[in-house]
């Protein structure tokens, strides 16, 4: 198929072009750069052994996104393109508005004139917000506590309402990701958060390297096992391929605006996540113990069963191949800078 992705030199993004090349697809990448590197580009060639074929544009430019699609006559389209940090929605959320949302109805508008009828949209977690129970599946209550989330949902509704209309030709795989982490088992690819990092995941790696003195612990009273916070973290590459049976699904004309959880089905807690890292890395990570980050839940596990079902796929990587993958990357992040 011709796919067009959007956002394709961002974490999920890159991993997913490496999958769909690999699976013999034609892609094309539309790619502004805002938060992601152009290195990244010459990387996924690595990989893939053949050139990228990309336009440096911003989704929201209607003309450019008309002519590159005009040009590449994609079959259809996932759409990575977003801004995604929760804190930084709470400080500028009329930006997170314009680029998630304007981004989006943009590219449907686009899509419609060049007759391109299929989506697969990078969604969150986060928009279940505090979940009634875990795991959480497809139908349970949806309330994002943060705008970002918010403009990821309006993203979803803005897709369900255009494959809905009467006579639609749109169909849709909203893709609801847990908490991605892991990286390219070559260390060639992964994520790259700009200056200190949010996550758990990449403030461990950074921690063990000696870039931070000792990984915050956010709280160790929640009612979990261990008292610290518990996710279900899903290694990138698993995601990556959830992608690609996603566009199989659709292209078999079975789907019409279908939602699915990405996630293992197991959730790990903060202190497990750190154990784990200190076992691959082969030394204790220090650690400090504080309180709880505002906004945060206790713990967020996916039931998976719908995608496991419909895409015929699950993820198969352990927790120790996510934290050995990351750690590649991490020390070659390093060894690329000095
Ligand atoms: C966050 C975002 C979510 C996004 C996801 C991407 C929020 C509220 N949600 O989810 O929208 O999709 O990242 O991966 O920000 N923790 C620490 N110390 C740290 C960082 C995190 O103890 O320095 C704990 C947190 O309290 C949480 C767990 O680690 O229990 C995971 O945190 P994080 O990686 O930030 O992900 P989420 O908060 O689940």
């Amino acid at each position: 198929m011709r796919v067009l992705v959007t956002g394709g030199a961002g974490f999920v993004g890159s991993h997913t072009v490496v999958e769909l090349v690999a699976a013999g697809h034609d892609v094309h990448v539309v790619e502004n750069f805002c938060n992601s590197e152009r290195w990244i580009v010459e990387r996924i060639e690595r990989l893939t052994g053949q050139s990228l074929s990309l336009d440096e544009l911003d989704i929201r430019d209607r003309e450019a996104m008309r002519s590159s699609m005009h040009r590449f006559r994609p079959d259809a389209v996932i759409h990575f393109a977003a801004l995604k940090s929760v804190s930084e929605s709470t400080q500028q959320p009329a930006s997170y508005y314009d680029v998630n949302v304007t981004g989006t109805a943009t590219l449907l508008e686009v899509m419609r004139e060049v007759e391109c009828r299929q989506i697969v949209f990078s969604s969150s977690a986060t928009v279940y917000g505090q979940p009634e129970a875990c795991p959480v599946a497809e139908g349970a209550r949806v309330d994002p506590g943060n705008p970002y989330g918010r403009t990821k949902l309006v993203g979803e509704w803005m897709i369900r309402d255009c494959a809905s209309v009467p006579g639609a030709v749109l169909s849709a795989a909203i893709l609801r990701y847990f908490n991605p982490v892991g990286a390219h088992p070559s260390g060639l690819i992964g994520e790259l958060p700009r200056g200190v990092p949010n996550n758990l995941a990449p403030y461990i790696t950074q921690t063990a390297l000696g870039l931070r003195d000792h990984i915050r612990v956010f709280g160790d009273d929640y009612a979990t096992p261990d008292g610290t916070g518990v996710r279900d973290y899903i290694h990138v590459v698993d995601l990556a391929k959830a992608h690609v049976a996603a566009l199989t699904l659709l292209s078999a004309g079975e789907a019409r605006a279908l939602t699915l959880n990405l996630g293992t089905g197991r959730g790990y807690s903060v202190l497990e996540l750190i154990e784990t890292f200190s076992a691959v890395v082969g030394k204790p990570i220090p650690y400090v113990v504080q309180g709880r980050r505002a906004g945060d839940i206790g713990e967020c596990w996916a039931d998976p069963t719908l995608a496991n079902t419909v895409l015929g796929w699950q993820a198969e990587k352990t927790l120790e191949e996510i934290c050995a993958d990351a750690w590649r990357w991490q020390q070659a992040c390093v060894s690329a800078a000095e």
